[in-house]
């Protein structure tokens, strides 16, 4: 076993784990945090998107020791105690997901983006989601969803 010690979401959470776990593994079989889904388990869906030092990486291809020491964002530490993140509320407002599974790999992809380039054009807000796949909806309403969270972010339109 090997011991793991992550921030996540601000908070400093340790696990004992086989050295074979990856980090997707550990977020959700021992720190509960299931928001990251496990789809392909390969590195192609994008379902297990999670941030590392700020960065989105498939939680699926990343070992738990590779993580060590580092910052992780998940789903569930978006938001904040006061309100959800731009994202969140225009995918909602939007009705941007139906199932909801690729919801919290999208959604974190889609804030990398927004963080290095706040004022994306469609195509570059396509091409950071090009490895986050959806089997529901067609991605109108996801892009869309990521074009009005940067206006809202942009101070360009009012959050809702
Ligand atoms: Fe990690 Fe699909 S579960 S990329
Ligand atoms: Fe179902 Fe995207 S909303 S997989």
């Amino acid at each position: 076993m090997t011991d793991v010690t992550l921030t996540v979401n601000g908070k400093e959470r340790s696990a004992s784990v086989p050295p074979e776990t990856t980090l997707l593994e550990m977020l959700r079989s021992k720190l509960n945090l299931t928001g990251a889904k496990l789809g392909c388990d390969v590195g192609d869906c994008g379902a297990c998107t999670v941030l590392v030092a700020g960065k989105s990486v498939n939680a699926c291809l990343m070992l738990a020791v590779q993580a060590n020491g580092r910052d992780v964002l998940t789903i569930e530490g978006l938001a904040t105690a006061e309100a959800f993140h731009p994202l969140q509320k225009t995918f909602e407002e939007l009705a941007s997901l139906q199932c909801g599974f690729c919801g919290p790999g999208i959604i974190l992809s889609a804030k990398t983006l927004l963080d290095e380039n706040p004022d994306p054009t469609v195509q570059e807000i396509k091409d950071a989601l090009a490895g986050n796949l959806c089997r529901c909806t067609g991605y109108t309403k996801i892009l869309e969803g990521v074009v009005d969270a940067a206006r809202i972010m942009n101070g360009k339109q009012d959050a809702a």
